[in-house]
């Protein structure tokens, strides 16, 4: 049998409601490895798509804080394995499609962000199935896989365990770490898109050629603009996510490493150094405002046209 890394997650063992689900997290866990190819459980595992058990953890984590919250401040009752199973597998469709769940490439099997919800909705089915999860905590679970790429998206969360899902989500990609290394590693190579020579629109315009052409790069500014947009509290459902939004660090973080970065390049000079850290602050703002952008949190599959 083929061995797997161990793979870290943030999530703290101790917490009490872990202790009491961790036979349901580890039968999930069991139910993925025989449903995935070893390929795609291995990407899982070591995160190496980005949407690995890394993130699902993360999700979980910050799920379990609002739920926490959420049950005494607002004294609502919710379903903890709706939530731990949605957590877990709310994204798995990016290494599985519905149709086969035993993709023999993994580059097949990537990219499919647009839908992610919704396939990721069956494949879950069909996974908790495995796990001998009810007919009722099934869909419930469904429900709150569909509706987790936040709030104003379709379909909207209905349910507690759906909001706690989705809030905890959009949190986890406006404050996460991991999020913030990979787009200060990619600020590197993105110095020519600061170029203070470059009239906004312009960028913009090309910004939306690129999307269209589904370029992998382009990540970039999907990690940035939710970085960014994210930190709205009106983006939460739940008053726990808004406190916790409006207490998460700043972005002047990502504002300082950019300028240390842009520092180490020998071949600028002072004033190039000066416009392009004046166009970074400037498109940090307006990524805020402009509706252009809000097409970017769409994974980069759809049309400029069709943001609302
Ligand atoms: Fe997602
Ligand atoms: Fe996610």
């Amino acid at each position: 049998m083929q061995k797997y890394k161990q793979f870290n997650t943030p999530l703290d063992n101790s917490s009490r409601v872990i202790q009491m689900h961790k036979g349901l997290i580890k039968k999930i866990i069991e139910d993925i490895r025989n449903e995935l190819a070893f390929d795609h459980y291995k990407a899982l595992r070591e995160n190496s798509i980005g949407h690995g058990f890394f993130h699902s953890f993360e999700v979980l984590k910050i799920a379990l804080e609002i739920a926490k919250e959420f049950k005494r401040a607002e004294e609502v009752n919710f379903d903890y394995e709706v939530i731990i199973a949605g957590a877990i597998l709310h994204d798995i469709s990016y290494v599985a499609a519905e149709e086969n769940v035993r993709f023999t490439s993994i580059s097949k099997a990537i990219g499919q962000g647009e839908n992610h919800h919704i396939d990721s909705a069956k494949i879950a089915g069909k996974i908790l199935e495995q796990s001998g999860m009810s007919r009722e905590k099934i869909e419930k679970t469904q429900h709150a896989i569909k509706s987790h790429r936040g709030k104003g998206r379709e379909p909207e969360a209905q349910t507690p365990e759906a909001k706690i899902i989705s809030d905890a989500d959009t949190f986890v990609g406006a404050t996460s770490i991991k999020t913030h290394i990979a787009i200060v590693n990619q600020l590197k190579d993105k110095i020519a898109f600061f170029d203070p020579t470059v009239s906004t629109p312009e960028r913009i315009e090309s910004l939306k050629v690129k999307q269209k052409k589904k370029k992998k790069s382009d990540m970039f500014m999907i990690r940035l603009n939710s970085f960014i947009l994210d930190r709205d509290p009106d983006k939460y459902y739940t008053k726990c996510a808004q406190k916790l939004i409006s207490c998460a660090n700043s972005t002047d973080k990502i504002k300082s490493d950019f300028r240390k970065i842009v520092d180490s390049r020998k071949d600028l000079n002072e004033e190039t150094k000066k416009k392009i850290y004046f166009e970074f602050d400037k498109i940090i703002q307006e990524i805020k405002i402009l509706p252009e952008f809000r097409y970017l949190t769409d994974c980069g599959t759809k049309n400029a046209t069709d943001s609302a």
